[in-house]
């Protein structure tokens, strides 16, 4: 896992998220079919196929692609077997895949950089079996004043309250997205919303690279309460939704 206290609340938050909504649908012990589109350095990925599961992983990025395959290297050979890594766009899972044949699906980090998110969406939610699992984590478009404000850029917060538009730490212009509008558009495409929570509702100023506390145990207990719990979750930096295939 990337180091740095930012990732490891995305990554810890999502991973025990995740894991309540699939202990929730699937037995014990049952072997899913997982896809993960713009799977990065594929920390989930990687976690879901120790865990047993059959994970198929999509990137563009060869970077990216080489570091997963790196991580993957150093597992033992009965969870290399079980993870399979397709270089590609996101938005052609018609061309690698037949629909419905995923349990679960994640797209986690990705929709902030796709112009028109409704099509990779749509085509998402045709890989799911029936009952399967949709898994989005997006950048929270209702918040967005929340990171200039703490700072003090005041011209920033209120420009922040009528966009979507936002600069990462990265220094890319990139997008963010409501929940509402999420909501609508799940939806839509025949996966419609069944829980969601917030993701990194305490720790979002934390600098770049910055270190874990001795108290880490606590820091995750709290912002997995957060990230639960109204009014914390409609604040936080991001938003995790899943959405379940009628
Ligand atoms: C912020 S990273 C998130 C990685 C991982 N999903 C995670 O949550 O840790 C976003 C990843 O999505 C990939 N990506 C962005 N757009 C994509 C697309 N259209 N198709 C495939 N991968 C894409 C990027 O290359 C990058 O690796």
């Amino acid at each position: 896992m990337l180091g740095g206290l930012r990732n490891v609340v995305r990554q810890e938050l999502v991973a025990r998220q995740l894991d309540e909504q699939i202990v929730g649908r699937y037995p014990v012990g049952q072997r899913l079919r997982v896809l993960d589109v713009g799977m990065g350095q594929g920390t989930q990925a990687l976690r879901l196929a120790r865990a047993g599961h059959q994970v198929t992983g999509v990137e563009q990025d060869a970077t990216m692609i080489a570091a997963a395959r790196e991580s993957l290297s150093g597992e033992p050979e009965g969870i290399r077997e079980r993870m399979r890594i397709v270089e590609g766009d996101g938005r052609d899972t018609g061309v690698h895949f037949l629909p419905g044949s995923f349990d679960v699906v994640l797209c986690h980090g990705v929709l902030m950089y796709v112009e028109e998110p409704d099509a990779l969406l749509a085509g998402l939610a045709r890989m799911l079996a029936p009952g399967g699992l949709l898994s989005l984590l997006v950048r929270n478009g209702d918040a967005l004043a929340m990171r200039p404000g703490r700072s003090g850029d005041w011209a920033a917060a209120l420009g922040a309250f009528d966009t979507a538009a936002y600069t990462n730490r990265l220094g890319l212009d990139v997008r963010a997205d409501r929940l509402a509008t999420l909501t609508a558009t799940l939806a839509g495409i025949g996966a419609p919303l069944r829980s969601w929570y917030g993701v990194r509702v305490f720790t979002d100023d934390a600098a770049d690279g910055a270190e874990l506390p001795p108290d880490m145990d606590a820091l995750l207990a709290a912002e997995e309460r957060a990230g639960r719990t109204d009014p914390y979750r409609g604040v936080a930096a991001l938003l995790h939704l899943c959405g379940v295939r009628g």
